[in-house]
């Protein structure tokens, strides 16, 4: 085997009501000036509320950014990191979806490092530690929580880059079900589903390592077996717990492998249409196996395998193409169409699509099967 390298962030509290815990989690890293980064459906939903009246019991001063939209600008970024700059905080807390957790990292590594922001879109390029963060997901999700990564909208050139850095690590992360019991169906559906891309792709992926592995085959089967129940009854406090367990596997591992083509394509097409990053990923899943299972269909027999599919005995390409229909028997009881056309995309855009997807080399470089712009367009075509 060839030298592996795995590095993931260094703390988990988790289960129903671990975020009683954070008042403990910010005092443990030396900090009383507390900046929580959130979204208004959070505020709405009563749980900023829940978080601010934990750290007041423990003492914090705190201060809340509250303006995370989703699919963030860079402009958006800069009024958080604005924000940040004049609370200056000692912690920083990210409460919400993959959004605010994505600003919560750059407004924490911005304190501590000159800007402008986009000078970071790359691969490790951010100079210096940020401020100490805290991630607490209230999806189940973007597993942005366990990632060094930051996906923000250059919505000048209207792309989606990302900022990859160690420093973007969380020193903690809070996982409490709990918080995620009111998501809506469609959110559950589809954040649920990104979840899944992830351990997909970073399993299948050519920087996959025995660890990403093992992480990436338990989030697909807790996906299997969890996100119909939790999509079905939303305060199944069990799947819930898994989905957020799931969603905390996949993120450990992506973070090390990056994602693939199915992430590429979502990114080039969300930076012209705004549609959800888990509705993206989501509907081009099935296409994408269906290209990258002759690259290694073993693989592809053994997520078959996790979905519970009767592949015992089958030629590894056709267990493959099982867990392809696996995938898409998932999407159906989900409600979520496999056809491009359904989302509104022009198919004069489809050439311009395939050469932003191939310009993600941080993720393209992962990608099983070599790709090129006329095997994308073709992809594109036959799903319309
Ligand atoms: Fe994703």
């Amino acid at each position: 085997m060839a030298p592996q390298c795995f590095e993931t962030m260094p703390r988990i509290r988790f289960g129903a009501g671990s975020v009683e815990t954070l008042g403990e989690e910010v005092r443990r890293l030396e900090g009383s000036r507390v900046l929580i980064v959130t979204d208004p459906g959070i505020v709405k939903a009563g749980v900023l509320e829940a978080v601010k009246t934990v750290l007041d019991k423990a003492g914090l001063a705190v201060t809340a950014f509250t303006e995370v939209e989703s699919d963030p600008s860079l402009e958006a970024a800069r009024a958080c990191v604005q924000a940040a700059a004049f609370a200056r905080p000692e912690v920083v807390v990210g409460v919400g979806g993959g959004s605010s957790l994505d600003l919560a990292k750059v407004a924490a590594v911005m304190i501590t490092n000159e800007g402008p922001i986009e000078a970071y879109f790359g691969m490790e390029l951010v100079p210096r530690p940020g401020v100490p963060l805290i991630l607490i997901p209230t999806t189940a999700g973007t597993g942005s929580e366990m990632t060094s990564i930051s996906v923000l909208s250059d919505t000048h050139n209207q792309v989606k880059k990302g900022i990859v850095s160690r420093h973007l690590f969380a020193r903690a992360a809070i996982l409490d079900p709990l918080l995620t019991l009111e998501l809506p169906q469609r959110v559950t559906a589809i954040t649920g589903m990104d979840a899944l891309v992830h351990a997909i792709e970073s399993y299948v992926g050519v920087r996959a390592t025995v660890f990403t592995d093992t992480l990436n085959l338990q989030a697909i089967r807790l996906v299997a077996g969890n996100l119909r129940p939790a999509f079905a009854n939303g305060r199944n406090v069990a799947a819930r717990e898994n989905m957020l367990y799931a969603s905390c596997l996949a993120g450990m591992a992506f973070s090390n492998t990056q994602n693939g083509l199915d992430h590429a394509l979502a990114l080039a097409i969300g930076g012209k249409y705004h549609l959800p990053h888990g509705l993206l990923t989501a509907f081009l899943l099935p296409w994408v196996m269906e290209f990258n299972a002759i690259a290694v269909p073993h693989k592809f027999a053994r997520i078959a395998e996790a979905f519970g599919e009767p592949v015992a005995g089958l030629p590894a390409l056709e267990a493959a193409r099982r867990a392809v229909a696996a995938v898409r028997a998932l999407l159906a009881d989900l409600g979520i169409s496999t056809r491009l056309g359904d989302y509104g995309v022009s198919r004069q855009d489809i050439p311009a699509i395939a050469r932003a997807a191939l310009g993600a080399t941080r993720l393209i470089g992962n990608n099983p099967r070599a790709v090129t712009e006329a095997d994308v367009v073709g992809m594109l075509e036959r799903n319309y």
